[in-house]
C-alpha cells in the first residue's frame, strides 16, 4: 500500500493563492477539515475465471475534446464504452455529447465492465443507485492510475430504475464530473415491461447539467473558496451535454428520464403552462401509481422518470420545462455578506431564480398514444417495526461552518467508522439525517449530539492562516469569538469575525443551506420530513416538489428539516459511502462511511 498526494487539492491550494501553505505544512485541523487525509491505495479487482458474463462492456475514461458552443471545441473528459458481449441496445452513444453512453441492462444480468483510464490523475467508476459488492462500487481506495485496468463483476439486483455512472476519485470527483465523466443507466425489469410504457423514441433521457465557458469555449471551474462551499455553479444550462436544447416530439405520452448531473445547482421543474408534473418514479424506480405536482424539486445526484403527454396538442405548439423560483437553498450568510459578489458569482443564473431549461415542440400529429397506467408497480412500504432500531435512529448529522461541511462532526476519512457508522448486515435500518446546529429544534439523541457537535474542537489555534484563509479560526465548531484570527481574512471570506457573538445555534442557521444526501447501496424509503417554523417561508416554495412514497438514494435535505429514512443492507459487507451530492461538498470531506459488518 502507498500513499497517494492529493492533486485536486493542492491544485486548488494553488490557484487561490493558497498553495504557500501546502509546502509550509498545514496545521492538521485543517488538512483535516480540507479532506486532505491520504487515500491509501489498493490493488485493482480483476476477472475472475469463475464469472460466466451475460453482459460485457470495455469503459474508458479518457482527456477528449467536443464542440459544445459555437466555435473553438471545448476540452472535457469523455466515458467512451464498447460492448464486447450481450444485447446491442446495451451500449447507445449520445450523438454530439461529452456524456458517456447510456448503458441499459436488465434485472438479473451477469454484468462484467473492464474499466481502463486515459486520465493523468487517479479515477474510478461508481454505479450510483446500484446495489453491487463493496468491492465493486468504485470505492476512492480503489481508484486507478493512467493506464491501470479495473474488472468490475456484478448482477445487477436492481428493479428497473435510472441510475448514474460516475467517477469518485478522492477529492477528484466534482472536477472530473465537471468535465464531463458522467453517464445514464437505464435498468429494466419484468414488472416495467409489462406496462407497456413509452420506449424507443419515446423515451427520452434528459441530463440537466450548468457549466461556465470562458471566451474561447473551454470550461472554467471553481477557483474560490466559496465555489466550494456553496457548491460550483454554472451559467449556462446543457441537456444531455447541449445548450439551448430542443426537442421535436409528436401529440402523444413520452416518458422523460430525467438526471441532475449538476454538481451543485438544485431545479425546481415546472412546466411553462403550469399543467402539472405527473411523475410516475424516482432514484429507484416506479411508483406504486403517479404523481401530479405542481412543480418537482431535482437535486444533484435524484432523477426522476416523468410521463409527459403531448397528445391533443396542434402541431406548433411549444411548451417549455422551466426551473421556476424558489429560496432558501445557500446559506443565509452567503447571501447577506456576499451580497452582490454573491449574485455576481453566480453570474446570468442564480440559484432559485426562474429560467428555462428545454423546450419541447410538437412536430407531428399522431392519432394513438398509450395510457397513463393507475398502477406502475407494488412494493412493500417499510414500516417502523421492519427495523431493528425503531428507537434509536443512526444519525446522519450535518454540520455546517464557514469553510467547513461535515456529517457526523467529522471530515471523511477512510476506514474510519463511528459506533455508529458500523451496520449488521442484513439489517433494516432507521436513520435520521438532520442539521446538527440549529434549524429544527431538538437534536436527536445524545449520542448524535455527540457526534454532530463534540468532534469538531480542534486544538490548534489558527494564527497566521487566519489572514489568507479568511477567519478559518471560526470553522469546524472552533467558535471562540477571536475576531482577532478573522479580521485579516475579512474581505476574501466575507467578516466571519462577525459571527463570533452568535454562537453555534446563531452561526449554523446562517451557514446552513440545503444538501443531496446520497446513501450508496440499496435504495431506502423516506417515512418523514419535519421542518422548524423558523424556515417557513422559505420551505414553502419548495415543499410540494418533494415525492414520498418511493424508492431514494439521495434526499434534498433543506435548512432546518430532519428527514427519517428506512434503509436495507443487505447481501454485502464492507464500506459503504454515504455523502453530500453537492459534489464540491463531498470532495471537501462531507462524506463518510458506513461498515456493514
Ligand atoms: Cu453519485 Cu457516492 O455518488
Ligand atoms: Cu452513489
Ligand atoms: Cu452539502
Amino acid at each position: 500500500m502507498h500513499k497517494s498526494i492529493n492533486l485536486s487539492r493542492r491544485r486548488f491550494f494553488a490557484k487561490t493563492g493558497a498553495g504557500l501553505l501546502v509546502g509550509a505544512g498545514l496545521p492538521s485541523w485543517l488538512q483535516a477539515m480540507e479532506g486532505m487525509s491520504e487515500m491509501p491505495k489498493k490493488a485493482p479487482n480483476k476477472a475472475s475465471p469463475n464469472f460466466h458474463p451475460d453482459v460485457e462492456i470495455d469503459l474508458l475514461s479518457k482527456p477528449s475534446t467536443i464542440s459544445i458552443l459555437s466555435g473553438q471545441p471545448t476540452q472535457v473528459f469523455q466515458y467512451v464504452a464498447k460492448l464486447v458481449k450481450g444485447p446491442a441496445n446495451t451500449v447507445t452513444e449520445i450523438p454530439g455529447s461529452y456524456l458517456g453512453p447510456i448503458l441499459r441492462f436488465e434485472k438479473g444480468q451477469k454484468i462484467r465492465i473492464n474499466f481502463r483510464s486515459e486520465l493523468n490523475e487517479p479515477t474510478i467508476a461508481h454505479w450510483h443507485g446500484l446495489h453491487v459488492p463493496a468491492l465493486m462500487d468504485g470505492h476512492p481506495v480503489y481508484a486507478i492510475d493512467k493506464g491501470q485496468l479495473y474488472v468490475y463483476e456484478f448482477e445487477m439486483l436492481n428493479r428497473a430504475s435510472m441510475n448514474i455512472y460516475h467517477p469518485h476519485p478522492h477529492n477528484l470527483t466534482a472536477s472530473q464530473v465537471y468535465h464531463g465523466l458522467a453517464g445514464a443507466i437505464l435498468v429494466n425489469d419484468q414488472e416495467e415491461q409489462k406496462l407497456g410504457l413509452p420506449d424507443g423514441e419515446y423515451e427520452i433521457p434528459i441530463v440537466i447539467q450548468d457549466r461556465q465557458f470562458d471566451d474561447n469555449n473551454q470550461l472554467i471551474y471553481a477557483s474560490h473558496m466559496r465555489d466550494r462551499m456553496m457548491g460550483f455553479y454554472g451559467d449556462k444550462i446543457l441537456i444531455n451535454g447541449r445548450p439551448d436544447f430542443n426537442l421535436d416530439v409528436a401529440s402523444r405520452a413520452y416518458r422523460f428520464r430525467i438526471l441532475n448531473g449538476s454538481n451543485a445547482r438544485i431545479y425546481k421543474l415546472a412546466w411553462d403552462d403550469n399543467s402539472p408534473i405527473t411523475v410516475i418514479g424516482t432514484d429507484g424506480g416506479l411508483l406504486e401509481s403517479p404523481v401530479h405536482k405542481p412543480y418537482v424539486m431535482l437535486a444533484p445526484g435524484e432523477r426522476l422518470d416523468v410521463w409527459a403527454d403531448f397528445s391533443g396538442r396542434n402541431v406548433g405548439s411549444q411548451l417549455v420545462l422551466r426551473s421556476s423560483s424558489f429560496s432558501g437553498v445557500l446559506p443565509k450568510m452567503a447571501e447577506r455578506m456576499m451580497g452582490h459578489a454573491g449574485r455576481m458569482h453566480q453570474m446570468g443564473l442564480p440559484v432559485g431564480s426562474d429560467y428555462p431549461l428545454l423546450t419541447v415542440k410538437v412536430t407531428r400529429q399522431v392519432s394513438d398514444s398509450p395510457a397513463l397506467p393507475n398502477s406502475l408497480s407494488t412494493y412493500h412500504h417499510y414500516q417502523i417495526s421492519d427495523t431493528v432500531n425503531p428507537n434509536k435512529p443512526v444519525p446522519i448529522a450535518i454540520s455546517e461552518g464557514p469553510m467547513s461541511m461535515l456529517l457526523n462532526g467529522r471530515p471523511y476519512a477512510y476506514n474510519d467508522a463511528l459506533p455508529s457508522e458500523r451496520i449488521p448486515v442484513n439489517t433494516i435500518q432507521l436513520m435520521e439525517i438532520f442539521h446538527a446546529h440549529g434549524g429544527s429544534g431538538g437534536h436527536g439523541d445524545d449520542k448524535s449530539k455527540e457526534q454532530g457537535q463534540g468532534m469538531q474542537h480542534g486544538n490548534e489555534k489558527p494564527q497566521a492562516e487566519g489572514h489568507k484563509m479568511g477567519g478559518m479560526g471560526m470553522m469546524g465548531g472552533m467558535n471562540h469569538g477571536n475576531s482577532d484570527s478573522t479580521e485579516g481574512g475579512g474581505h476574501k471570506m466575507g467578516g466571519m469575525g462577525m459571527m463570533g457573538g452568535e454562537g453555534m445555534a446563531g452561526m449554523g442557521t446562517m451557514m446552513s443551506m440545503a444538501h443531496p444526501i446520497h446513501l450508496h447501496g440499496q435504495s431506502f424509503q423516506i417515512l418523514s420530513r419535519s421542518i422548524g417554523a423558523a424556515e417557513s417561508e422559505d420551505y414553502a416554495t419548495v415543499k410540494d416538489g418533494f415525492i414520498e412514497g418511493g424508492f431514494k438514494d439521495t434526499v434534498l435535505v433543506m435548512p432546518g428539516e430532519r428527514v427519517k429514512i428506512i434503509k436495507p443492507f443487505q447481501d454485502f459487507k464492507g464500506l459503504f459511502m454515504y455523502h453530500c451530492h453537492n459534489l464540491e461538498h463531498e470532495d471537501m470531506g462531507m462524506m463518510r462511511e458506513f461498515s456493514v459488518e
